[in-house]
């Protein structure tokens, strides 16, 4: 784990900032460590720290924790088995998606639930001058990402965590990308939530899963998709969004089968004039009208 990463993180249960002693280092990168405060002590082991919270995880994510440590080694064949069955090209779905971020200069960006690293890869190609946290809750997927990006060596770090509990302070990333891994998020609102706090204001959150758009949903190609994977039923959770969430975009793609959702965060809701008089006969103003409809 290099320095720069240790200097940006906090502990995922109290928020506390942590101390970072390296037993064993390999260049300028903490090979074995902990990371600690009082009394939490989070290790670093083969230059990856594990700061998955809680320790006790949700049925939901232990299962899928496990699931994708089983089947890391053979995700690919069911990428390659998915961009078929859409006809899409993976590498150029995952440029499109990527894009969207729109990132230039030297930003920091978390890839949380990177998977592989075949998005981290084509963010870097977009921004070669940015760096990448790649984290996931699985060790087995994080492993095959270490190994598929030992190219981009400089630009990445990686880190073990669950995205509802992500163990980075306030306001430290440039950008946050998420494919493929919240529609089974055990504390998916939480999640959103925590991609929004560890962006600055101004900063972008780009993040998709599973999810038939509405006008195919109750057609017959929705209905086949959910027969054959009932993740395809969720729906884009737009609710769920900060209120200070701003250019909101929503994307469909592959198939429109997959939503893609992007915003900026801002510091609350939009600037809304609760005084102004409104013309008419009804008069008062959004507050008056609002404290009315308390009354009632
Ligand atoms: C379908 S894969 C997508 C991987 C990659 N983003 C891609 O597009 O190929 C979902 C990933 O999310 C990770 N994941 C699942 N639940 C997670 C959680 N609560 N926090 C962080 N990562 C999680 C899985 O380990 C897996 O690597």
């Amino acid at each position: 784990m290099k320095a720069a990463t240790s200097a940006i993180l906090q502990s995922p249960e109290s928020g506390k900032p942590l101390s970072l002693s390296s037993v064993s280092l390999q260049g300028d990168e903490t090979w074995e460590g902990k990371l600690s405060c009082q009394d939490e002590v989070w290790p670093i082991k083969e230059g990856i720290a594990d700061l998955v919270s809680p320790l006790e995880l949700s049925a939901s994510d232990a299962r899928f924790r496990e699931e994708y440590n089983v089947g890391s080694a053979r995700y690919q064949e069911g990428m390659d088995w998915l961009f078929n069955a859409f006809y899409e090209d993976e590498g150029k779905v995952r440029n499109q998606m990527t894009k969207t971020l729109n990132s230039q200069g030297p930003e920091l960006i978390l890839d949380l639930g990177c998977g592989t690293g075949k998005d981290a890869e084509c963010i870097i190609n977009h921004n070669p001058q940015c760096r990448v946290i790649l984290a996931d809750l699985s060790i087995g997927m994080l492993a095959e990402a270490k190994k598929n990006l030992t190219a981009y060596k400089e630009q990445t770090d990686f880190l073990l965590c669950n995205g509802s509990h992500l163990p980075f302070q306030d306001s430290v990333f440039d950008r946050l990308f998420h494919f493929g891994g919240i529609n089974e998020f055990g504390e998916k609102q939480r999640a959103i939530e925590e991609f929004n706090r560890v962006v600055k204001p101004g900063g972008k959150v780009v993040f998709g899963d599973e999810g038939v758009a509405p006008w195919l949903a109750q057609k017959e190609y929705g209905d086949i998709l959910k027969a054959a994977n009932p993740l395809y039923a969720h729906e884009p959770p737009l609710a769920d969004l900060p209120a200070g969430a701003s250019n909101v975009k929503i994307h469909w793609i592959m198939g429109n089968a997959f939503y893609l959702i992007e915003f900026e965060k801002a510091e609350g809701p939009p600037p809304l004039n609760t005084e102004l008089t409104i013309p008419g006969k009804r008069g008062g103003t959004l507050a008056s009208r609002y404290r009315d409809s308390k009354k009632n």
